[in-house]
């Protein structure tokens, strides 16, 4: 009795960590916000070596995103807390590019206290809710940690 109890407790704990959170709705239309400058200006290809599939097109956004520029100048990293880093991939070449193409997935590294939260958000069809992918935040950072002297940050600015 006392093991098939802990089974449902397990059960029920499974359950409660494969809920996954939608993307914020702060972040939903980062994308036309006045918030966001996008980093490059073309979409950057899928690559066998990369886990990021798809098209994708990465954002730096903050409240008074002024804050990146000086004197109209890129002012690069490290970024200010408060930045979020915005990454859609999209399916077939760029959402831009391709009529009806959309993001099938968004990761964000957000800076809080000076030190990076990262997220990744999926879905399969475009009418779908981009979910949370239960994907351990050390994972990203083991990877990112290449790039630590860019602020955990492989895209930069290309200017234009
Ligand atoms: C094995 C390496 C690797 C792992 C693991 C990884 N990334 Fe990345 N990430 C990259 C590379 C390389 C890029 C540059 C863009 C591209 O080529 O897709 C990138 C780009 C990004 C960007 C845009 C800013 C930048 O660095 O260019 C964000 C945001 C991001 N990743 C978030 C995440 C999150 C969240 C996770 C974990 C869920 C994650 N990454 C896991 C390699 C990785």
């Amino acid at each position: 009795m006392t093991r098939l109890r802990w089974i449902g407790l397990l059960a029920g704990l499974h359950l409660a960590a494969c809920a996954s959170e939608p993307l914020p709705d702060s972040l939903s239309d980062y994308a036309v916000s006045d918030s966001c400058v996008i980093l490059n200006l073309d979409p950057i290809p899928p690559d066998d070596e990369v886990p990021h599939p798809g098209y994708k097109t990465v954002y730096a956004c903050h409240d008074t995103p002024e804050i990146f520029f000086e004197d109209g100048q890129w002012v690069g990293t490290p970024y200010p807390d408060g930045t979020i880093i915005i990454k859609e991939s999209c399916m077939d070449g760029g959402c831009v590019e391709v009529e009806g193409d959309f993001v099938f997935l968004v990761a964000t590294a957000e800076k809080v206290g000076g030190a990076w939260e990262w997220h990744e958000y999926t879905r399969n069809f475009d009418y779908e809710e981009l979910l949370e992918v239960p994907f351990p935040e050390s994972a990203c950072i083991s990877c990112h940690e290449d790039v630590a002297a860019a602020d955990y940050m492989f895209t930069v600015y290309e200017a234009r």
